[in-house]
């Protein structure tokens, strides 16, 4: 678990840890430059924890302490962005397991444009603003809640991780971060325990008015805090990766692979109805029978959002699930101002799809979103390292923000807004956006 290491002899990395706290912290050491300044590589120890001494050997005055991050084992801390967490999950997971959370549909042209989108835009950085008070916290239905990171709904989680449902439930938990979906017996029970998170009931969509009532009362009584309703899955999408693996649907249930004698999941070609018939009568069932607030998730263009407002939405997530449905839309960013005009404060605005980075939370934010929400990075942490794989995501997601806030001059989530972003002069190459460019 985090923050504690539980060996009697301490690791060879707590031992240098140890050693450079000694060499910073002593008087004999005065890190200058030319001009005898001290150099911003000496400013805190590794591993502090604020009061440190500044190169040089000054004190810190009345500047804000250091905030690191809680420490896990080794191979976890050598994990330093959520890129990576995709490559220590791929050598934990089988071909198809792997496939599965990886893939976009089609070319996959969508999955490309979620992250390039990123590029589109550049953050205008403020200075000479007083930014001591780095503040992530968000508003949202009249709670405060400790950072905008959400985790999205997704499925497979058991067979990614043994216990995935509850492990990711846990690290929501720890990490104050609000889980939208999960399985609502076992959240129901975690609750009663006081284990469970902040939590929104989620579904693709009823076939029947009984049975969509049913969903809401059944997450409601069960502690949801909202129901998100995922609206862009009226048809399961033909995705080649786990085409080409034979991938099978039953593994989730019976978690044997290849055992399915129905048939290959979204196999090349085929026409596979998941909720054909969903249409805003959804919301004319719902809306009267529950009080908690209701979130639409996969909405991309302004009518769209304004039909979803005038049936009832207490918010909206802008999304294309991951670019696992369409192939051919555009990136969620590049759509998300469109939304936010058309809603015009009415109702806060979320948005998913490709967020990897603490920048990248600040240009969601900038151009109008309330929070984001992040699938594939929790879903890397998870197979790669459980319940701690998940909490180190957005663990370093939200210190990422910290430090996007805190250079960007904006200091607070609340006070990021257009006057932050501006589109790019020149869009960043291909290469960069996945990631590469940090390896
Ligand atoms: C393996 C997997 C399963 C998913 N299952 C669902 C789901 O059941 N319902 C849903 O609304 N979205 C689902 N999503 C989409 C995510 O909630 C989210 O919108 C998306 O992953 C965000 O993009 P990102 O993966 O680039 O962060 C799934 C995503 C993945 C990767």
């Amino acid at each position: 678990m985090a923050d504690v290491q539980t060996t009697g002899r301490p690791s060879r990395r707590r031992a240098i840890r140890n050693l450079a706290t000694l060499i910073a912290g002593s008087p004999l050491l005065s890190l200058v430059d030319a001009g005898g300044n001290p150099v911003e590589a000496a400013q805190t120890a590794p591993g502090g924890q604020g009061g440190g001494r500044q190169g040089g050997g000054q004190p810190r005055g009345d500047r804000p302490p250091v905030i690191t991050l809680p420490v896990y084992r080794d191979e976890i801390m050598k994990v330093i962005n959520l890129h990576e967490f995709e490559d220590a999950a791929k050598k934990a997971l089988s071909v198809a397991a792997y496939d599965y959370v990886a893939a976009g549909a089609g070319d996959e042209l969508t999955l490309k444009a979620n992250r390039e989108a990123f590029g589109h835009y550049w953050v205008r950085r403020k200075i000479m603003v007083d930014t001591s008070k780095v503040d992530t916290s968000f508003e949202l239905f009249g709670k405060t809640y400790d950072h905008p990171i959400l985790l999205g709904p997704g499925g497979g989680k058991n067979i990614i991780a043994a216990d995935g449902e509850r492990l990711s439930a846990l690290a929501a938990k720890k990490t104050k971060a609000i889980m939208v979906g999960g399985q609502v017996p076992m959240l129901a029970d975690m609750g009663k325990k006081g284990e469970a998170p902040v939590w929104w009931g989620a579904t693709l969509g009823e076939a029947t008015q009984q049975q969509a009532v049913d969903f809401a009362k059944r997450s409601e009584d069960a502690g949801a805090s909202a129901l998100c309703i995922t609206v862009d899955y009226p048809y399961t999408s033909a995705r080649d990766r786990p085409s080409r693996d034979q991938w099978d649907p039953e593994w989730a249930r019976t978690h044997v692979y290849g055992t399915s004698e129905f048939r290959i999941g979204f196999q090349a070609g085929m026409l596979d109805p998941y909720t054909p018939n969903l249409t805003w009568e959804w919301m004319k069932w719902v809306r009267p029978v529950t009080k908690l607030p209701i979130v639409m998730k996969g909405i991309l263009t302004a009518e769209d959002a304004k039909l979803a407002v005038d049936n009832g939405v207490s918010a909206i997530i802008v999304s294309n699930h991951g670019a696992r449905t369409l192939d051919g839309m555009g990136g969620t960013l590049d759509a998300l101002s469109e939304v936010v005009e058309a809603v015009n404060g009415r109702v806060p605005v979320l948005v998913d799809g490709g967020i990897r980075r603490g920048g990248d939370v600040i240009k969601a934010l900038a151009l109008g979103a309330r929070a984001i929400l992040i699938g594939r990075p929790f879903l890397w942490g998870l197979a790669a390292f459980g319940q701690d794989g998940v909490q180190r995501v957005v663990e370093l997601l939200q210190g990422e923000l910290r430090i996007a806030l805190g250079l960007s001059g904006a200091g607070t989530v609340k006070a990021v807004d257009k006057s932050f972003i501006r589109p790019a002069w020149k869009p960043y190459n291909r290469a960069m956006m996945s990631g590469s460019a940090s390896r």
